[in-house]
């Protein structure tokens, strides 16, 4: 039976109860919108720990005001279902609000916070690594899973837990894709049928150019030439699309089986993101 709770006393009485019983906790944050790349995060939870958080808050300060927060999907009566249905959770953690109307103390995250997604969206990690740190300390947990899917989020986590000494241990899940490719995400809903045909092309690319650059081929040629493909084939902008460090995310320019590609383009007003390890396939 997963309890859904809104309220911080009940909560924090929960966990102080497992914690005497000696019992193991895992945290899984999210925005709501559950699909099953979410259900995959919560399925490993459940496999790591006794008891499972998930957290689901609409955090509006990683949003910037042009973007979609309000059209952001708010769906919690089908995501408690789909939680229930894919074997359940202790509780579904779904507050009203995490903000005091007079807050002003925020986490600026440095080193690999910096480019990529920042020079398209600078407000974006102050916004997940303030929220994140919230729930970390309203939800203490043993663990916290994210997906590789926000490649660069899970880093900025990272990092922010290692730089601040925050008694967690982040475990990262492989993307959940369609059966065509497309990474799953909350904002896919937000395809025309005509988008939702170009989407997969991300990830098709992606698997590309990293089968070109294992054959030796100049990884920056190749990107080049592929973000012309993407944009004639009907993709409205390219973010950024980079070869990366895994690790450290600094620019690389050679093959290495964990050096990462790392893409953010444009269908319409949708923002896709997508990233592969240059050894994954
Ligand atoms: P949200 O987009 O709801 O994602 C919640 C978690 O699910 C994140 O760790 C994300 O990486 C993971 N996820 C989403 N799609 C996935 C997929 N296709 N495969 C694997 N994992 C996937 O990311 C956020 O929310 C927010 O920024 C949050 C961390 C909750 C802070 O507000």
């Amino acid at each position: 039976m997963t309890q859904l709770i809104t309220d911080k006393p009940t909560l924090a009485s929960l966990l102080m109860q497992w914690r005497q019983q000696g019992e193991s906790s895992a945290l899984v944050p999210t925005m709501g919108s559950i699909h099953a790349g979410h259900l995959a995060l919560i399925q490993t939870a459940n496999s790591l720990a006794d008891h499972v958080i998930v957290t689901i808050f609409v955090n509006p300060t990683q949003f910037a005001a042009d973007e979609d927060f309000d059209l952001y999907p708010r769906t919690l009566d089908a995501d408690m279902a789909a939680i229930r249905s894919a074997g359940g959770t202790d509780v579904v953690f779904a507050p009203q609000s995490m903000y005091a109307p007079d807050h002003a103390t925020n986490i600026i995250p440095g080193g690999v916070a910096l480019d990529l997604e920042t020079k398209h969206r600078p407000h974006f990690f102050m916004g997940v690594a303030t929220i994140v740190m919230k729930l970390f300390m309203q939800v203490p947990t043993d663990i916290a899973i994210f997906g590789e899917k926000d490649y660069q989020q899970l880093a900025v986590i990272r990092q922010m837990v290692r730089d601040l000494d925050v008694p967690v241990d982040i475990i990262s899940h492989p993307t959940v894709r369609e059966f065509d490719g497309l990474a799953l995400s909350s904002r896919n809903s937000y395809l025309s049928p005509d988008q939702r045909k170009l989407a997969p092309q991300l990830y098709a690319t992606l698997c590309d150019v990293a089968g070109n650059i294992l054959e030796g081929n100049d990884p920056l040629a190749l990107i080049d030439t592929a973000t012309k493909s993407l944009l004639d084939a009907g993709f409205d902008k390219i973010d950024y699309f980079d070869l990366r460090d895994g690790n450290s995310l600094a620019p690389v320019q050679a093959y290495e089986p964990e050096n990462r590609l790392l893409i953010a383009a444009l269908l319409g007003e949708t923002r896709l993101i997508d990233n592969i390890a240059l050894g994954s396939h």
